[in-house]
């Protein structure tokens, strides 16, 4: 086995080492040290990673910005008029930066201070299955662990014919664009290209999005998707998918994409090309081929119940492993590393749905089964929907379009998957996970009193629809 080219310095000898500082990392090492490990933590840009950094956070941010803005400069049904609105988009990004990134980031830091976690800012490599060298500048240290958790997280896909600089941004740098697109063209209809697309939108740029797959936001279905469909075209927004991206061409002020679709070369012109094509685990520059640790063919970290690797003191967490690349998956992984690791014999990965949200301006969410897994997996199952317009909440806040669903067992009437388009349903999709976990029934739901006026009051109105005695609808 190679040895990363430090055979014979000294290694610094440390118990628990996290690698990587996001919501998987973070929440790993602080769960380690409340569990009575000597934790360190080592992070090689910053603490909190993609997530707080450049990625949930900011995003959310500014996707906040843009409905207050477009909010303010469309026509109101209720007779608001506001003229002269005008953004400061330099004020925008420093109030994101310093206002939520920093204070978040550094309330982590604290954090992990608190709980007595060493941080080591350097570049982390593998040396062998014991010891990582780690990179300082120009100095590097070596050291050697008992127990390690590694979360070091994506980034995003490159394609070589659009390589990222000025004009052609990755998600990253799209958050801090020098100013608002004229027109912003997106390759990739997913998350990303939604969230931030939509960000743009609402802040008056036109926007322009080509899918190569027939269909867009994978992961929600068509009947999901719809409001967020005719509310992004209705604000003169394009989609091209099937949609075959083949070049990029950029001057100091635009570029051009060339793409297939419709069985024709088309070209497209815009000032600013985000490519938001999904994210590459980051375990090609980590060292792990200088260690036994097994990778699966798309270069993701094999793992079992508990987190950990087939080298029995390396767990592996968030991004790098097998499923969907969530800050909220790290989280809970980390935790059950972290209590692997500090010896709980409890600590497995037992949950039924991981729930997934897309804050596109009609919120999307989804946990458990869908009607597609449904059919797939031919359950016994029966969708119930309950309208946002039968909800006195959404109406007064002018927030009537989209639905939650609710999925249940017909013979048990155990709630076994939700989704929900329409106002707060990254907030709303909570209960439902609630629900789902600890085997509610429908009925269950229906006799816990939600409070009125709310848009929770829709979660009972549609359990109450599955258990056969609906009242507003
Ligand atoms: P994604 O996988 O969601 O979407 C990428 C899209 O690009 C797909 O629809 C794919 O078909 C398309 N695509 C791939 N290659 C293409 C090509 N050459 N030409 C045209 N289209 C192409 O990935 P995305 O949006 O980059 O997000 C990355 C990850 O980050 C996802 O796993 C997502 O779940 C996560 N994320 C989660 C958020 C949330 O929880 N709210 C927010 C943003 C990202």
């Amino acid at each position: 086995m190679a040895t990363g080219g430090v055979v014979g310095a000294q290694a610094t000898d440390i118990d628990t080492v996290v690698i990587g500082s996001g919501p998987g990392g973070y929440v790993a090492a602080i769960r380690a040290a409340e569990l009575g490990q000597k934790v360190t933590i080592i992070e090689s840009a910053f603490i909190g990673g993609v997530c707080l950094n450049v990625g949930c956070i900011p995003s959310k941010a500014l996707i906040n910005v843009g409905h207050h803005y477009h909010d303010a400069v469309s026509e109101q049904p209720f007779g608001l008029k506001s003229s002269g609105t005008e953004l400061d988009w330099k004020t925008t990004q420093e109030w994101k930066q310093k206002k939520v990134v920093n204070q978040l980031t550094g309330g982590v830091e604290m954090l992990l201070k608190k709980h007595r976690v060493d941080i080591i800012h350097g570049v982390a490599s593998f040396v062998d299955n014991k010891q990582i060298n780690v990179v300082k500048g120009d100095d590097h240290e070596l050291f050697q662990f008992n127990n390690c958790i590694l979360a070091t997280g994506s980034r995003p896909i490159e394609i070589p014919s659009f390589a990222f600089g000025k004009r052609i941004v990755d998600s990253t740098a799209a958050l801090s664009l020098p100013e608002i697109p004229k027109h912003l063209i997106v390759i990739g209809g997913g998350v990303i290209g939604f969230e931030l697309g939509s960000v743009y939108q609402n802040l008056g740029s036109k926007v322009t999005v080509i899918e190569g797959l027939d269909h867009v936001l994978s992961g929600f279905d068509k009947e999901m998707i719809q409001p967020v469909l005719d509310d992004f075209k209705a604000q003169g927004g394009e989609i091209f998918t099937s949609a075959k991206a083949k070049s990029a061409s950029q001057t100091e002020k635009d570029v051009t994409v060339t793409f297939e679709a419709d069985g024709k070369e088309q070209t497209v012109d815009g000032d600013y090309l985000l490519v938001s094509v999904g994210r590459r685990p980051n375990t090609d520059n980590i060292g792990l081929n200088n260690t036994n640790v097994k990778l699966t063919d798309r270069g993701l970290v094999e793992i079992d119940d508990t987190m950990k690797t087939n080298v029995s003191h390396i767990y592996a967490i968030g991004d790098i492993t097998v499923g969907p690349a969530l800050a909220h998956k790290a989280s809970f992984q980390g935790k059950i590393a972290a209590a692997a690791i500090s010896g709980d014999q409890n600590a497995h990965d037992l949950h039924y749905s991981l729930p997934a949200v897309a804050y596109t301006n009609y919120e999307l969410a989804t946990t458990g089964e869908t009607p597609e897994s449904v059919k797939e997996k031919k359950l016994d199952a029966k969708a119930y929907k309950f309208p946002f317009a039968a909800n006195g909440r959404a109406l007064s806040i002018n927030e009537g379009k989209g639905f939650i669903r609710l999925i249940s067992d017909n013979q048990t009437k155990a709630l076994i998957g939700s989704q929900i388009v329409g106002p707060g349903a990254s907030d709303l999709i909570s209960e439902l996970s609630l629900a789902i976990e600890n085997g509610l029934t429908t009925e269950d739901i229906s006799l816990t009193i939600h409070p009125h006026p709310t848009l929770g009051e829709a979660i009972m109105d549609a359990s109450e629809l599955a258990d056969g005695l609906p009242i507003h609808i």
